[in-house]
């Protein structure tokens, strides 16, 4: 930070007590990959369109957003952890990189959009290993329909079309009541409009996750996708429901949705509405569908991982040798008094060493019994994915980790 002063994406911004957002992240802001041609995300986004066809399609805004639109426009109490510095990246007190997709969902309501899709990327202060990245790309996607006999016609023949093209697919859904004491319909709604709703939401992510999955190898064509439907809270959905999917033999957690609270509507001035929303991932995805192994690999510009994909084009990627890995341990006293979030650890490692760290580990945590200081030791691994490391590069990384610490959280190394 300069002057006091910070830059992000042509915009200067004060810095303040809230300030965390780091040179790695900021350098990272304009990449856009989601709109990057032949990028697996990009591919990705593109196919997830093609199922909304007759959605309203946006995928170029900002990720500055206030606090007030990442959180409180979206009903989230003020005491919710998200919106902690530990968790989010703020460019000071007024400004932040978007934690979800969701943040624009008044601004386009408000536009007067009815079915759109809007596809970013978003920022969360995360732990490192192979399937973390502190920026990832989600698509949200929102339909909203008037609440008089039209709408509620619109919906009955979209579930019947849907419910059709569902039941000769080879599917196998768990599901779960659109509506319960546990995940209940909101006051103001009707609920058998909410229901019908919900019914919408489930039917139009099935066909989704049909269209994505369906056919890609590793599910074989003659084993049915496999969906279930899970209860889940979001401040500004109720009922809520999270999707997943089963692939190799776990559930892979996609999605987050639900009907649109009213509050959120009635911010955005829409009025004689009900809906539905949803969030959707693209790296976990793409990862599966792709067979990236490693989340960092989205960010390589080396030409042997960008080569191997072509827009619009669905193929197995070919892992390049792996080079060797090399860890580095770790140890020091964290200063009375001072609270030193795994978060800020990982941020400090990740702005130090870039994507050389493939992952951090806490691997010992104590408490002196007489002196009551706290001891930690992390161990990471430091990969290239395009090259060898030498050792001399490394040890120069780690004694500037070790500096780092030092200097910003005081700690003393054992
Ligand atoms: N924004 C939520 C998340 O990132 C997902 C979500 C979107 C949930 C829309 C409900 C409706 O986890």
């Amino acid at each position: 930070h300069s002057n006091g002063s910070i830059e992000i994406l042509r915009q200067r911004f004060p810095i303040d007590d809230f300030t965390n957002i780091t040179p790695a992240i900021v350098s990272k802001t304009h990449l856009q990959l989601h709109t990057t041609p032949s990028h697996p995300l990009s591919t990705l986004r593109a196919l997830i369109e093609s199922a909304y066809s007759d959605f309203t399609h946006v995928s170029t805004i900002s990720p500055l957003v206030s606090p007030y639109k990442n959180f409180d426009e979206l009903s989230f109490p003020l005491d919710h952890p998200g919106r902690a510095v530990t968790d989010s990246y703020y460019v000071n007190r007024d400004m932040m990189l978007r934690t979800h997709t969701s943040a624009h969902e008044v601004e386009m309501f408000r536009k007067g959009e009815t079915k759109w899709l809007l596809t970013a990327d978003v920022y969360r202060r995360d732990e490192i290993d192979a399937s973390h990245y502190p920026i990832f790309h989600q698509v949200e996607g929102a339909r909203i329909f008037n609440t008089d006999a039209s709408g509620m016609k619109e919906v009955q023949e979209d579930n019947e079309r849907l419910s059709n093209l569902l039941a000769t697919a080879n599917i196998v859904i768990e599901d779960i009541p659109h509506i319960s004491a546990t995940n209940p319909v909101q006051p103001g709604h009707d609920p058998v409009f909410s229901e019908l709703v919900a019914r919408n939401l489930k039917l139009s992510l099935n066909n989704l996750l049909l269209n994505v999955f369906g056919d890609v190898a590793g599910i074989s064509k003659k084993q049915p996708l496999r969906v279930r439907w899970i209860e889940a809270y979001f401040p500004f959905t109720s009922p809520s429901f999270e999707v997943e999917v089963f692939f190799q033999g776990k559930w892979l957690e996609i999605l987050g949705s639900g009907v649109i609270r009213q509050a959120t509507l009635d911010t955005a001035g829409v009025q004689n509405k009900i809906g539905w929303a949803f969030g959707l991932g693209l790296e976990r995805i793409a990862m599966v569908l792709f067979s990236i192994p490693d989340i960092r690999l989205f960010w390589s510009t080396d030409a042997r991982f960008l080569s191997q994909f072509e827009q619009g084009k669905i193929n197995i990627f070919q892992p390049y040798s792996k080079y060797p890995s090399c860890f580095k341990d770790v140890s020091f006293w964290v200063p009375q008094d001072t609270i030193l979030h795994e978060n800020d650890f990982c941020d400090l490692v990740r702005d130090t060493a870039g994507d050389l760290v493939e992952d951090v580990k806490m691997i010992d945590h104590f408490i002196h019994p007489k002196t009551n200081r706290t001891s930690l030791c992390y161990r990471i691994n430091y990969r290239s994915m395009d090259r060898s490391l030498s050792n001399e590069e490394i040890n120069h990384v780690q004694s500037q980790v070790v500096a780092r610490l030092k200097d910003q959280f005081g700690v003393e190394i054992r």
